[in-house]
């Protein structure tokens, strides 16, 4: 019976684990709606002379059942769903006929009218099953589950979880700066955030965006009493996600990535409490990117080494190996380095770096205040007093600085 406004299909989830489902015809139909069964875990019979390669590869893995002949009478017994879509249509009329003795569901993609069933347009994002039916429009029902799906993962249409919440903490890498690099599931889960704990670096545009019911806290504003700064944001993060909110650890670029992520995933392991790490964008490739500088190009750099010059080449405390990054060929990152760039330049020419090596300083990349200055390690020191650069900034060292169309000479 067609659907209309008096009598819209009635919408129900298939249960169809290990009940058998017969498919009649091997060709694009069965091939675009195989997949979907055999994720069901449904019992599949394939009765059919011929089929795509495709769904011969899923006969062969052992997913499907495929008896190589055309439909006939019987086939369908115990069948609790069939699929009818032969090239045949005689075959399939007297499939949908048996079908219809048996009082088996029978979706029939030759003649949607004369069907049981229709499929659904179907999506899935997150463990949410999205299926669209409009009667007459696939391409509408199409649109629809796009737009929902869409929706789910980026967070604009919100569906938080209420059944068994159980404390959990997402760190989450925001990315270099502008907004739109942060990924699809990160931007879900702020979207889906009671609280969230941000850093003054990475993607503040994003919290102006957020409901106003969304705690915003700035994790540089925690105010850490007898403990570490570091501490008093783990202790942050526990005791949010003990009250039962959804917190999200909003991080510049990727939480891995100097961005002691895995103190406080360590924290909420110790606390026990469930944490799901999100990666980022890096500014340590994204940031020389975004100002035309490939880390890696072919025949200039076959390597690039990303190291952080929070503290100066003489410091005690530094674990980088200045010596041997000096003798590499190519592409050396420097985070955190602008304070410490005249000593950093010094240290890789004394170990034999040639002092002409090109150099670029890209401050607050990838945001509308994004800047790149240009120099040699011998140059570096006087160009960033010169040019005031401040951090952050990301200091990108070796010949592919000198490559790409926004060259500019030091
Ligand atoms: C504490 S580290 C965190 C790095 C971050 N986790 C990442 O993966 O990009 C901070 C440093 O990253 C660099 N940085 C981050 N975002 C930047 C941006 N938009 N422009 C330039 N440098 C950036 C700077 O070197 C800054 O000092």
């Amino acid at each position: 019976m067609a659907e209309n406004a008096e009598h819209p299909a009635y919408p129900v989830g298939l249960r169809l684990t290990g009940r058998r489902v017969v498919v009649i015809g091997g060709g694009q139909v069965a091939q675009r709606r195989l997949p979907a069964l055999i994720a069901a875990g449904a019992d599949i019979t394939l009765i059919s002379p011929s089929a795509t390669p495709s769904v011969e590869a899923m006969a062969e893995a052992g997913e499907i059942t495929w008896t190589k002949r055309r439909y006939e009478d019987g086939d369908l017994a115990d069948a609790w769903y069939v699929l009818v879509a032969a090239t045949d249509p005689e075959a399939n009329a007297r499939a949908s006929a048996e079908a219809e003795r048996n009082r088996t569901w029978c979706v029939r993609s030759d003649d949607a009218e004369a069907a049981t069933a229709w499929t659904p347009a179907t999506g899935r994002s997150e463990g949410v099953t999205v299926a669209v039916l409009t009667g007459h429009d696939p391409r509408r029902s199409a649109a629809v589950r796009d737009a929902i799906v869409e929706g789910l993962r980026d967070g604009s249409l919100v569906a938080p979880h209420h059944r068994d919440r159980t404390p959990s903490v997402a760190l989450v890498g925001g990315g270099p700066g502008d907004p739109d690099l942060i990924t699809v599931r990160g931007r879900r889960l702020l979207a889906e955030a009671d609280v969230v704990i941000a850093d003054r670096l990475g993607p503040r545009d994003l919290l102006d965006e957020l409901p106003p019911h969304v705690e915003v806290i700035d994790a540089a504003k925690i105010p850490y009493g007898r403990f570490m700064a570091q501490e008093a944001i783990n202790n942050a993060l526990i005791e949010h996600a003990k009250a039962g909110k959804s917190v999200v650890r909003l991080k510049g670029g990727d939480p891995f990535v100097f961005g002691r992520g895995m103190e406080e995933a360590q924290a909420l392991a110790e606390a026990g409490i469930a944490c799901t790490v999100v990666p980022g964008i890096s500014s340590s490739i994204s940031v020389p990117g975004a100002a035309g500088i490939p880390v890696t190009h072919r025949g200039v750099a076959h390597e690039f080494t990303v190291v952080s010059g929070h503290v100066a080449p003489d410091d005690p405390r530094s674990l980088v190996d200045w010596a041997s990054l000096a003798k590499l060929t190519g592409t050396l990152v420097v985070l955190m380095g602008v304070d410490k760039i005249g000593a950093i330049a010094e240290a890789l020419m004394a170990h034999g770096k040639a002092p002409d090596t090109p150099l670029a300083l890209v401050q607050e990349g990838t945001t509308s205040s994004q800047r790149r200055v240009d120099a040699t390690l011998a140059t570096v020191a006087e160009r960033v007093a010169a040019e005031d650069v401040r951090p952050p900034a990301v200091i990108v060292i070796g010949p592919v600085v000198a490559e790409g169309p926004h060259k500019s000479t030091p």
